[in-house]
């Protein structure tokens, strides 16, 4: 997902740390973003996931400091300074995403020094593919690289779950960062969100996977998703459950029914766990018609029992449905805009491609921001130092 240069942001970010610096950069990390092939609004139910990370990176390159300031050049974003000992929440917003995980480190009793860096990206902000959990990644390695700490992976998954949750207010679960940190080359990623433990699945020949951008956005902050973890928790506690992840249908029958919405949330969850281990069986017996159908009936559980969808998602995936070489198709992420991803018949991608730019259209109550674009991704592998 390159923008106004042929380079990607791995390749170009080590020019532009030259041209702001005059030296050449000690470290480079890179990390993916994602998209979630199913299992949606289930991490923080300690239930199951199943994403893969996309061809598209989040590149800084650093060179350490001999102090506890960080002084980075965002191409998107402009500059920002900032102590490592200051409030993360006082940081210029897109700062925060390093200063928080800095700080995560430090109260992990990790002795970590400043730096000055250069950031580029080719994962387009707020679509749903994870920028941000993106940064996070690549900034925890670049802060264990310069501090001569052996990176733990699992510890940066959750120094970038505490800058969403801690420091940016969004209760978001771990998907995002386990995916960015763990995930593998041609598999997707099956994530126990309870334990953590995690097994990539090798995916099927014979379809390929499409991100169809809506080219709507939406900030997750303030939104529905917060109160959608609520509802999910209230319910689980009054089954008397640690979480949905324990819940089964014949539970929901001991909810008081009179709070609709709640019961409906749960529904999304339960099913929607039972989906990923069947689709999980669907891609071991190459399957890819189940697949398909299973992703398809995803999105519409969280249309319409997780109400998490929103009028350009239904409209793309409906265009994506239309299409005769389209198995399966379901938004993807946390909802409400940008990104849904498609299953398509290989060697047919070009044309489903071209049909989904022909036809979709954003509905007049959902304005898109940024142009249609369509991107058939190979699964990638997660975060690495490159320099
Ligand atoms: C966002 C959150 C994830 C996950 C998804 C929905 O991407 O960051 O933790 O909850 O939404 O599956």
């Amino acid at each position: 997902m390159p923008k106004n240069s042929s380079l990607l942001a791995k390749d170009r970010v080590q020019e532009l740390f030259l041209a702001e610096y005059g030296s050449m950069p000690a470290v480079i990390a890179r990390s993916p973003g994602r998209v979630n092939l199913i299992g949606e609004h289930t991490d923080y139910n300690e239930g199951f996931v199943l994403p893969i990370a996309v061809p598209f990176d989040t590149a800084i390159a650093a060179s350490p400091m001999n102090s506890s300031t960080i002084r980075v050049v965002s191409e998107g974003f402009g500059e920002a300074t900032f102590d490592l000992n200051g409030d993360p929440s006082l940081s210029p917003f897109w700062a925060r995403y390093l200063h928080g995980v800095g700080r995560y480190l430090q109260q992990a009793g990790q002795t970590i020094t400043g730096w000055t860096g250069y950031i580029a990206t080719d994962i387009p902000v707020g679509a749903n593919l994870s920028s941000s959990a993106a940064l996070e990644i690549a900034a925890g390695l670049i802060f264990s690289s310069v501090s001569n700490i052996k990176a733990d992976m699992k510890q940066l998954a959750y120094a970038g779950q505490y800058v969403e949750n801690s420091i940016l207010g969004l209760p978001s679960g771990i998907m995002d960062q386990m995916t960015c940190a763990f995930a593998e080359r041609d598999s997707a990623l099956l994530i126990d969100c309870r334990d953590l433990s995690f097994n990539p699945v090798k995916l099927p020949e014979g379809a390929a996977i499409v991100v169809m951008d809506t080219g709507t956005r939406r900030e997750l902050a303030g939104t529905e998703y917060a109160k959608r973890r609520r509802a999910c928790e209230v319910t689980a506690r009054e089954l008397g459950f640690q979480s949905l992840r324990d819940a089964t249908h014949s539970d929901l029958n001991r909810l008081d029914l009179r709070n609709g919405s709640n019961l409906k949330r749960a529904q999304h969850v339960i099913t929607e766990n039972i989906r990923v281990k069947k689709a999980v069986e669907a891609i071991q017996s190459q399957d890819i018609v189940e697949l398909g159908r299973l992703m398809t009936e995803s999105h519409a559980s969280l249309k319409n029992n997780y109400e998490v969808s929103g009028p350009a998602l239904d409209e793309i995936v409906k265009n994506a449905l239309n299409s005769q070489y389209c198995f399966g198709a379901r938004m993807t992420g946390g909802g409400f805009a940008g990104c849904a991803i498609a299953l398509v018949k290989s060697g047919k991608v070009d044309q489903f491609c071209s049909e989904i730019l022909a036809n979709f259209k954003s509905p007049s109550s959902q304005p898109a921001e940024a142009p249609t674009m369509v991107y058939p991704v190979r699964a990638s592998a997660g975060a690495s130092l490159i320099l």
